[in-house]
């Protein structure tokens, strides 16, 4: 059982659709005994809430429902996850910061995108209802990639 781990600002909007989409995937290819996985965010502005509803919404209209409760990155994450995935290089800075076991599998998410590899996942928060569905397209696709990377 491998152990994914997916991480944003505020674990509203960004990570909790990742852990969402990858659990999908693994479902749909019936791999739900081969990983567990959560999500988290650096900072603490949104401990204990629900998802961004836009964000919800919007995964309701491409078919998926999720829920989640927020949750702030500790050291012990760091220890117990195998793969931490970072949505932009802010992210993945900030867990480096807080890497001090030299854990080895801490990427950004589009490291594992086909389309703009290596870009960061931008942060809907401040934009329109475009953003969402933007997210929500390049995150459906980069965990479906990571998955395919994992298996190998
Ligand atoms: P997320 O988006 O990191 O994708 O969850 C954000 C959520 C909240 C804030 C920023 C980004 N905020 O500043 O409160």
């Amino acid at each position: 059982m491998k152990k994914i781990l997916f991480v944003c600002l505020g674990n509203i909007c960004r990570s909790p659709l990742a852990e969402a989409l990858f659990r999908k995937h693994i479902e749909e290819q019936k791999l739900s005994h081969k990983f567990s996985c959560d999500s988290c965010g650096t900072a603490g502005y949104h401990i204990g809430k629900q998802p961004d509803s836009r964000s919800v919404a919007n995964a309701k209209q491409n078919g998926l429902l999720y829920t989640h409760i927020g949750r702030q990155l500790t050291k012990k994450d760091i220890q117990e996850f195998d793969y931490i995935l970072a949505m932009d290089k802010y992210n993945y800075e900030d867990i480096q910061e807080m890497n001090k076991i030299e854990h080895q599998h801490i990427y950004k998410i589009r490291d594992f995108d086909l389309s703009n590899k290596g870009a960061d996942v931008p942060d809907p928060y401040y934009g329109g209802a475009q953003g969402f569905q933007e997210v929500y397209t390049i995150l459906d696709r980069a965990t479906l990639h990571l998955l395919e990377e994992l298996l190998k």
